[in-house]
């Protein structure tokens, strides 16, 4: 779709309410269409996955509240390249087909993304406005093999910028879910460009839930949650502290590594104490998690002592 009809939805958008009805006469006259024009740019939102109720006589309503980039307030506060879209396949692709033309700290955000993926090639649900989907890229003298604490630093970062504006009842699952009262509130998926030997490129994808409508969390196959309820989070504001917590993080972790976050990430980490199971298929290992390591492993401890793993998924076990 072109710019020009988002620049229409968007009106259109701003015009809706999560609230209340609003008749499609009222946003027909207000923003100088027809009434057929209303209708058919509601009729093709759905596709992007917003979801309206429409109920003849009264209008329409927003499913789940919609709240957008405004691009030119996050242009001021961020003092790095930002290619801001309505709609693309996946931010992270982005980044890594541009990656020769970027420079560090360079930030994709999108509204929609069609091939939004996630973590063991799953897909991440990226319904339009509704959420936060962005990706920063990273130039590195560090070595690949020197980067598998990155993600967890990431999710010390989007921590550290959510409790930045308030939020309680954060916590981080290994290596790298972000979770909110219990369920999960973002992820992260970092990705790397083409190696080379005196640099590596990194593309940080990250997507945060905020508005999340019912029907899309159908499609989410894990317990999930979303910022909604928690006043005052504007998306623009979350996306510029994110931005800076992960410049600044980044540059710490170059410098120093992962230890300056060891405690950091403890003090969120969600299992930490408690009897878990790791699964790498097909073996497993269960014991108490002891929380990282220096090189971003999770320890577990079983009757054989302490032994910190790097790959796996890691589940907590019931006692009982
Ligand atoms: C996970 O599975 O937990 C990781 C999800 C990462 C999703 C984000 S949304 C922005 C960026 N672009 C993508 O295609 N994926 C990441």
């Amino acid at each position: 779709m072109t710019n020009e009809h988002w620049a229409r939805k968007r009106q259109i958008l701003a015009q809706l309410s999560h609230d209340k009805f609003v008749s499609g006469e009222a946003i027909a006259q207000q923003l100088q269409l027809s009434r057929m024009a209303v209708n058919q740019h509601i009729d093709a939102m759905g596709e992007y996955g917003i979801d309206i109720f429409s109920v003849k006589g009264k209008g329409y309503q927003l499913a789940a509240p919609i709240s957008l980039i405004e691009e030119s307030l996050l242009l001021k506060a961020i003092d790095k390249r930002c290619f801001y879209f309505n709609e693309i396949d996946s931010t992270n692709e982005f980044m890594l087909n541009h990656a020769s033309e970027l420079s560090a700290g360079d930030i994709c955000i999108s509204e929609y993304q069609s091939k939004g993926r996630g973590r063991r090639g799953r897909t991440w649900q990226s319904p339009y406005g509704h959420h936060l989907y962005a990706s920063m890229f990273w130039r590195t003298h560090l070595q690949p093999q020197a980067l598998m604490g990155l993600s967890l630093v990431v999710g010390c970062s989007l921590v550290s910028a959510l409790q930045g504006l308030k939020v309680e009842g954060l916590g981080l699952k290994w290596p790298n879910d972000v979770y909110l009262d219990g369920r999960k509130l973002a992820g992260i998926l970092i990705e790397l460009g083409q190696p080379s030997d005196s640099q590596t490129q990194i593309v940080v994808g990250f997507g945060i839930n905020m508005n999340m409508p019912l029907e899309q969390g159908n499609l989410i196959d894990q317990p999930w949650s979303d910022l909604s309820g928690r006043s005052g989070i504007d998306k623009t504001d979350l996306m510029a502290n994110i931005h800076q917590q992960l410049q600044d993080d980044f540059a710490t972790f170059e410098a120093k590594g992962l230890t300056p976050f060891i405690e950091r990430w403890n003090n969120a980490d969600l299992f930490i104490g408690k009897p878990v199971t790791l699964s790498m298929a097909p073996n497993e290992v269960s014991g108490i998690c002891q929380g990282i390591d220096e090189q971003g492993g999770i320890v577990i401890s079983t009757e054989a002592g302490n032994k910190a793993y790097i790959g796996g998924e890691i589940s907590l076990r019931s006692t009982t």
